[in-house]
């Protein structure tokens, strides 16, 4: 599609957003996943497993949809029934390479002991679960603000505390082992420590061709919709009406299938927006608009360390740029605006306006085209885009439509799951 691209850079790019919604959240899905990774070399466990587990490690909260939820779980007593856990698991396991990762994520709150005295078959929670938990619990027990090296004694005391309770004993005995070299504690807090989760083993093996990137993205583009009801289909019909397009504008098939990638992954800075403001039922205040308008500068910014990905990242990120210069969050003129980009600008304008939004209704075909024709006259919108958009109106709603609804199906099975 464009090169050969890494499964760890992407999910990174996902964990770092997902992790900019609070600021108090510092980093947490990259912690954890550096602190797994690292009781799993202590424990000598195959390469496969360790990347399975540092990988669930970076996206073991995707399932958390409200910032309360997210916060929550920062308390090292938190304990959780039926919630983003499997969450997690429902949308992870939508993908099936990570089949693996969405049992660890499952089960990364059930305490050891819980698990075991329930009457459920312990056996069946994976052990990638519990260091997964213990690696957690790790993460927020450091304080951020204050030096890590002096904090040690105390998380070691606490993770002794909940041994054989919270926490597998023998993976408490790893931890205090390994919690003994400073290595284990600056690894947490270090500038390098991207760089750890990209080193093996995960640098082999783990590209993806370009039928894994495609899925890979529509999970990413579930992860996204799915905090809202209002934007729950959102990028799978933008990613079809952009494919289309491109079509139509004579873009070859791989072109074509990386439009649509483009289009699962536009809104990927949305993650950095609490879902109470993408849920808010009327007028947004100056602040939460300026809040959500930083998503596509981080769409474009995180996707930046993404090898092979860039075509797709600047096809996606710069949706909200107008060919007047006006647009953000670069303000980039006509000229420096590809036909790709132009593409998703329509595509996203297109599919957001016929869709119900907290505050409105969608609009209709007749109402949408003469707000779009006036887009093109104001001078946002490219008019050779739009009038193919005309022209095929019926056939480019109908695959729209299409793509929702099915999107709507997996959502509502997806919602159906919690109530
Ligand atoms: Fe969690
Ligand atoms: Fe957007
Ligand atoms: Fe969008």
């Amino acid at each position: 599609m464009n090169g050969v691209v890494s499964m760890t850079e992407l999910v990174l790019c996902l964990a770092e957003i997902a992790d900019l919604v609070n600021p108090l959240l510092s980093d947490h899905h990259k912690r954890v996943a550096g602190i797994a990774y690292n009781l799993c070399s202590e424990l000598g466990l195959p390469p496969s497993e360790q990347a399975d587990v540092t990988f669930a490690g970076m996206l073991h909260d995707v399932g958390a949809i409200s910032i309360d939820e997210r916060l929550d779980a920062l308390r090292f007593d938190f304990e959780e029934g039926y919630g983003h856990s499997e969450k997690g698991w429902a949308l992870l396991s939508t993908y099936k390479p990570f089949a693996g990762i969405a049992s660890i994520v499952r089960f990364h709150h059930t305490p050891w002991d819980y698990g075991r005295c329930s009457g459920k078959d312990c056996g069946s929670i994976p052990l990638g679960s519990h260091i997964l938990n213990l690696a957690d619990r790790i993460a927020v027990s450091v304080k951020p603000g204050m030096g890590i090296l002096e904090q040690a004694v105390e998380v070691r005391r606490k993770v002794s505390g909940a041994r054989g309770k919270t926490f597998l004993p023998e993976l408490v005995d790893v931890f205090l082992e390994i919690s003994e070299k400073e290595y284990f504690w600056l690894d947490i807090e270090s500038a390098s420590l991207e760089g750890i989760l990209k080193a093996e083993p995960f640098r082999r093996g783990y590209t993806l061709g370009d039928e894994d990137l495609l899925e890979l993205v529509k999970l990413f583009g579930r992860i996204i919709d799915f905090r809202s009801r209002f934007t729950a289909t959102h990028s799978s019909g933008v990613a079809a009406v952009a494919e289309v397009l491109a079509k139509n504008a004579g873009f070859g098939k791989e072109e074509c299938s990386m439009m649509g990638a483009a289009g699962y992954i536009h809104d990927l800075g949305k993650l950095a927006v609490p879902a109470e403001i993408l849920e808010k039922p009327s007028g947004l205040t100056k602040q939460e608009y300026s809040l959500i308008k930083t998503h596509s500068y981080f769409t474009d910014r995180v996707l930046r360390g993404v090898k092979g990905f860039e075509t797709i990242r600047e096809w996606g990120a710069l949706h909200h740029e107008r060919l007047d210069g006006k647009g953000y969050p670069f303000h980039l003129e006509a000229e420096q605006l590809s036909t790709g980009s132009r593409i998703m600008a329509v595509a996203d304008v297109f599919v957001a306006l016929t869709e119900d939004r907290p505050y409105r209704r969608g609009l209709s075909p007749e109402r949408t085209l003469k707000v779009i024709r006036e887009m093109v006259r104001s001078g946002a919108l490219d008019s050779e885009i739009v009038s193919m958009l005309d022209d095929l109106y019926h056939d480019i709603n109908d695959i729209r439509a299409h793509a929702q609804y099915a999107a709507e199906r997996e959502y509502r099975d997806f919602a159906c799951l919690f109530g």
